[in-house]
């Protein structure tokens, strides 16, 4: 990808097609650890319905709900025994409505998560195809197969669980002889659905309608790339890990479970649904590379969002983010989609505390005590100039709760606390997600940092979440929570998720630098500066925000980020 300057962004369209989502700042609540209304120490839908101020002040267009339904909790609540209904630590239907109502009454959409990759082992589906047997009708929703040797003792062929070990489960048949093998991508506990299956797709649809007709305003799309599985299931001759594919060098589709041809039938037919109820939305969290094939799944009559991921892997080099937005903005562009901006999630080490591992690391599934321990304040620095980067950058971005606290990773979770099944299918190899999981501070001076009346949280905060809690910082000026408020702010009144974005020259090779200008509006420079020369900006230049202090000559020191009005 060249990286000489040039004009990128979504592409012109149409007027009046200038849909909410397009631009949308949408922030990620993961509903176990927002906020906790019972004092059972696990947050449920009461608990956000009563911090979406949190929310309108920030100043964010929506939120976006990880699962909050009927489920086991194998994996987090993406182990779904029920799509219609709302799981009782999290609350009830009556629950959501409120929330979604009170969404609305402040502006804010409300976006869910759907998995229809897998459903749990819990779900009456796979409880019946367990009881059906061989052959039945019930089994055919599953990807049940015979094993592999004389007895069928093997698997039927060599793919391994993303959370580790193999991908197949060997079951015990109503007359109690061992059986057939399924297939689970990820947890055994969570079987994959067989997508070439009618009423699989059919009971989607209607899973759709149910939650559109309630209001909600999409939905993220869980393992989007994983539905289609190449035909006759053959060997992928070799192991991924965690979220691996969108590292791997290798094109994705070239695995025979990600991103097979397959998925773009099932997405036309969502979007028909979706479609029919006007502007709603639909996201897909496909780990898929090179940027091109995540691309055609924001062809216009596919999905309408995808996660940059390469963005969020991307080293913090400059070149290395000038070529991942440069690729994301022109492939998705080519397209007529907008690009998609995140940096956490609940996958992931927060960004906060992964910008302070070497540069060249490759992204570890959690941090332990026991691994060396990120520097705080560099990790803090440098998450603040990657927010205040990706703010400015055309587009949609998500956010991760307690990213706008800065909050850091908890990188030295007890073992025995550890609840994320990657770590026990991994055996320990990898500490798991649990570390970016952690309960929410509210309030510095409460008991559980104010995320629960009882002072319980399931996830024990490390000592340092005081100090990041939310109200030690609302009103400070040079907050994380500040600065992202301003960034928003200002994103929002100067346009810039709508605005074409044009590389700066003149700048060193470890600066990030664009002209980023609205429809109507005027250049706003975004200068970030990762390399130890401080940056001096052009004469005349106002700054409108910075993510640390410029130094005493006005320039722009390192791991610092400025939007700077040159007009
Ligand atoms: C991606 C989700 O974000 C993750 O949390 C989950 O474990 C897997 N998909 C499986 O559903």
């Amino acid at each position: 990808m060249s990286l000489q300057p040039e004009t990128l962004d979504a592409p012109d369209r149409p007027a009046g097609t200038a849909a909410w989502w397009r631009t949308a700042v949408v922030y990620q609540v993961y509903p176990r650890s927002f906020a906790d209304s019972t004092g059972d120490g696990v947050g449920d839908l009461p608990g956000v319905t009563a911090r979406l101020d949190h929310l309108a002040d920030l100043g964010v267009d929506g939120l976006w709900l990880s699962p909050m339904y009927v489920s086991p909790m194998a994996d987090g609540g993406y182990d779904v025994a029920d799509y219609r209904d709302v799981d009782p630590l999290f609350g009830t239907l009556a629950d959501v409505d409120e929330l979604v109502a009170r969404a609305h009454e402040r502006g804010l959409r409300v976006v869910l998560d759907l998995v229809p990759n897998h459903t749990s082992d819990e779900h009456a589906w796979f409880r019946a195809a367990l009881a059906a047997g061989p052959g039945s009708p019930e089994r055919a929703r599953y990807l049940f197969r015979d094993g592999r040797g004389e007895r069928g003792e093997q698997p039927p062929n060599d793919w391994r669980s993303v959370f580790g070990g193999e991908a197949w489960t060997r079951v015990t048949e109503p007359d109690g002889t061992p059986g057939q093998w399924y297939l689970h991508l990820f947890d055994s506990r969570q079987p994959d659905l067989d997508w070439t299956s009618a009423e699989v797709r059919e009971e989607f649809h209607a899973v759709l309608r149910y939650w559109l007709d309630r209001g909600v305003d999409g939905f993220r799309i869980d393992v989007a790339h994983g539905l289609a599985k190449a035909e006759g299931l053959p060997d992928h001759g070799r192991d991924h890990d965690l979220l691996d594919a969108g590292r791997e060098d290798a094109p994705t589709h070239l695995a025979p479970m990600w991103d097979q041809e397959g998925v773009h039938e099932v997405y036309r037919g969502w979007r028909r649904v979706a479609d029919a109820y006007g502007d709603r939305v639909l996201i897909a969290e496909a780990w898929v590379q090179p940027p091109e094939r995540l691309a055609r799944y924001l062809r216009p009559d596919e999905l309408h969002l995808a996660f940059a991921f390469a963005f969020l892997d991307t080293p913090w080099r400059a070149g290395d983010l000038r070529a991942a937005v440069t690729a994301a903005l022109a492939t998705t562009g080519a397209v007529g989609a907008p690009a998609t901006w995140v940096l956490s999630n609940h996958d992931v080490v927060r960004h906060t505390t992964r910008l302070a591992l070497p540069v060249d690391a490759r992204r570890p599934i959690g941090i332990r005590a026991t691994d060396p321990q990120p520097d705080e304040a560099l990790g803090l620095r440098r998450g603040r100039a990657a927010s205040l980067l990706m703010l400015a950058l055309p587009g949609a971005a998500y956010l991760y709760q307690g990213e706008e606290l800065g909050l850091p990773e908890h990188t030295a979770l007890p073992d025995e606390v550890r609840q994320d099944p990657a770590f026990f299918r991994e055996q320990g190899r990898v500490a798991g997600r649990d570390g970016c999981r952690v309960p929410l501070p509210w309030e510095a001076g409460a008991p559980g940092l104010g995320f629960s009346p009882s002072g319980r949280t399931w996830l024990p905060q490390p000592e340092s979440f005081a100090r990041f809690a939310a109200d030690a910082q609302r009103g400070v000026a040079g907050s994380t929570l500040e600065l992202y408020r301003a960034a928003l702010r200002l994103r929002r009144e100067l346009g810039l998720g709508a605005g074409r974005l044009a590389w700066a020259e003149g700048f060193g090779a470890d600066v990030v630098a664009a002209h980023v200008t609205a429809p109507d509006g005027a250049p706003v420079l975004v200068v970030a500066n990762l390399g130890p020369e401080p940056v001096a900006l052009p004469p005349g230049a106002r700054v409108l925000l910075a993510s640390g202090a410029l130094d005493e000559a006005g320039r722009v020191p390192q791991d610092v980020t400025a939007w700077v009005s040159v007009g």
